[in-house]
């Protein structure tokens, strides 16, 4: 089963693909981390993509789409994968489109998580991750089950995003509602897309996407 996860910062894509992809085994292909991955360990691209990530704008096509080409043709995407970040404006589901086809695979379903601005900012004001295994908290909604200690691998430290202040989110968000918001008209026509409620609480969220999965 193939997915797109699409919404706004702090919408909660990547909270709810890494809990898909640990129920249903697929994979999930996140853009955002993959380029922060590449700016962590000063690769050329790395270089090129940071001052542009802080900024809040988006990084060119041409990294993206080939970042994203390279990894649907690795074995451990055979089970399915979870397109978190991407696409993000009409040329990137122009490209994901010819690559499918190319590689013969199809979208099953793409996921509109709904969420007001307000509350997106305060999701993304309070995120932190574990340094070590990635699992993303919140100081007031999903805070560790005992303070300062990662719940799923014990680390002790925790990072949080350069991107991640008032003022660059609010860059994030209108650059959202401008080139990536469309694409919710784009899927509509193609009749995979489906709306969930991305202002309930995570398990809640989990829920309704679980049931769209259901029927998909
Ligand atoms: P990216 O990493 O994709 O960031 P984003 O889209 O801005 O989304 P976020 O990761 O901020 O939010 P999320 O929806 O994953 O929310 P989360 O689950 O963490 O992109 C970063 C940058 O990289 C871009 O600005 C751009 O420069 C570049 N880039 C990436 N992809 C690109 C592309 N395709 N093209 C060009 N440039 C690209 O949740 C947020 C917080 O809220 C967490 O603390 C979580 O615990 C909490 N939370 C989650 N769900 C709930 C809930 N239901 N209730 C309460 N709290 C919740
Ligand atoms: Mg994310
Ligand atoms: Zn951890």
């Amino acid at each position: 089963m193939n997915l797109i996860l699409l919404g706004p910062p702090g919408a909660g894509k990547g909270t709810q693909a890494k809990l898909i992809e640990e129920k249903r085994g697929l994979k999930q292909l996140s853009t955002g981390d993959m380029l922060r991955g590449a700016v962590a360990q000063g690769t050329e691209m790395g270089k090129k993509a940071k001052a542009v990530m802080d900024r809040g704008e988006l990084v060119s096509d041409d990294i993206v789409v080939s970042i994203i080409a390279e990894r649907l043709d690795k074995p451990d995407v055979k089970k399915g994968f979870i397109l978190d970040g991407f696409p993000r404006n009409q040329a990137q589901a122009e490209a994901l489109d010819r690559m499918l086809d190319d590689k013969g695979l199809k979208l099953d379903a793409v996921i509109e998580m709904k969420v007001d601005d307000e509350a997106l900012v305060e999701r993304i004001a309070g995120r932190y991750t574990c340094a070590k295994c990635g699992k993303g908290y919140h100081d007031r909604f999903e805070k560790p089950k005992k303070a300062g200690v990662c719940d799923v691998c014990g680390s002790t430290e925790f990072v949080r995003r350069a991107d991640d202040n008032e003022k660059t989110v609010r860059d994030r968000l209108q650059i959202y509602n401008k080139q990536t918001a469309p694409l919710v008209d784009y899927y509509g026509r193609t009749g995979v897309l489906h709306k969930v409620n991305g202002m309930a609480d995570i398990a809640q969220v989990t829920r309704q996407i679980e049931d769209v999965l259901g029927r998909s």
